[in-house]
């Protein structure tokens, strides 16, 4: 071993993120093959926080056989990158994609802002572990929060509506349509109810893998706990 890789080691053993990802950029420009390295045995003692960044050097060497290694575990993983997005964001990098680049907001509201067609995401990290998080924003229809999905309701009438399914109680279905209008239904005026499908596209297949590591961290950070006094979460708790 010799001294560039020696120092970049030890950053990325035991370095804050920031620093240790530095070295792991440096690293992959002076020395591309310790790269490899590092990858092949990041399960013994690398950081999950740090996977993304190894692949991206890989991903961005200009050595073929890193590119390969990148390429393999793409097409050997099922989650492909995103799975590398589970660990590591910043959530305070993540609000801004949250509020920008995500446009999530058109649709979901966090703290009495944004749109009413998705559910409220002030508390999300209650809900949700950042395994399920991915899931949402890869496939969303994969679990469909309740009140949330798109169906469409066949009436005996023979007409059909098609909107939110909001509530479903006892005899009574609750079937919002995109005007805004609310459709109270009695079961007896019903035909058949279409199995619900998400409204939202799946976001996080169009996003960079570093935005949605942010995304997940700010998402995952949205919990009752981290509200008051937290410091990466200090920002969030505007009303
Ligand atoms: C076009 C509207 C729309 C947009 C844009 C949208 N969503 Fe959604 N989202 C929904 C709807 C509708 C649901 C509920 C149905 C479901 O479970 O998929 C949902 C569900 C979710 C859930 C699961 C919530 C829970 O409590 O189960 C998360 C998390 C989420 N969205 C995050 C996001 C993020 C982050 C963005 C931006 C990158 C985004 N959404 C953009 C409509 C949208």
């Amino acid at each position: 071993m010799d001294g560039i890789e020696k120092i970049a080691l030890k950053a990325v053993k035991k370095s804050s993120l920031p620093v240790a990802r530095e070295a792991i950029r440096q690293l992959s420009q002076a020395k591309p093959k310790k790269v490899i390295g590092f990858w092949n045995n990041r399960d013994k003692g690398i950081r999950p926080e740090l996977w993304l960044d190894l692949y991206t050097a890989l991903k961005e060497s200009e050595s073929s056989e890193l590119q390969k290694l990148g390429t393999e575990f793409v097409q050997s993983h099922p989650t492909g990158i995103h799975s590398l997005s589970l660990h590591g964001g910043n959530p305070v990098a993540g609000e801004l994609v949250f509020n920008n680049q995500g446009a999530c907001l058109q649709c979901h509201k966090v703290n009495g802002e944004g749109g009413l067609q998705g559910p409220e995401l002030s508390l999300v990290g209650d809900r949700l572990n950042n395994e399920k998080l991915l899931e949402s924003l890869l496939y969303p229809s994969a679990e469909i929060t309740p009140g949330y999905g798109l169906s469409s309701i066949a009436l005996t009438s023979g007409s059909t509506l098609a909107g939110r399914l909001a509530a479903e109680e006892g005899d009574e279905v609750l079937l919002i349509t995109p005007d805004g209008k609310n459709h109270q239904l009695s079961r007896s005026e019903i035909q058949s109810i279409s199995p619900p499908v998400s409204a939202m596209p799946p976001m996080g297949l169009t996003l960079p893998p570093e935005e949605l590591r942010d995304l997940i961290a700010y998402l995952g950070s949205r919990t009752k706990a981290k509200k008051p006094g937290n410091k990466k979460s200090s920002e969030h708790g505007k009303k």
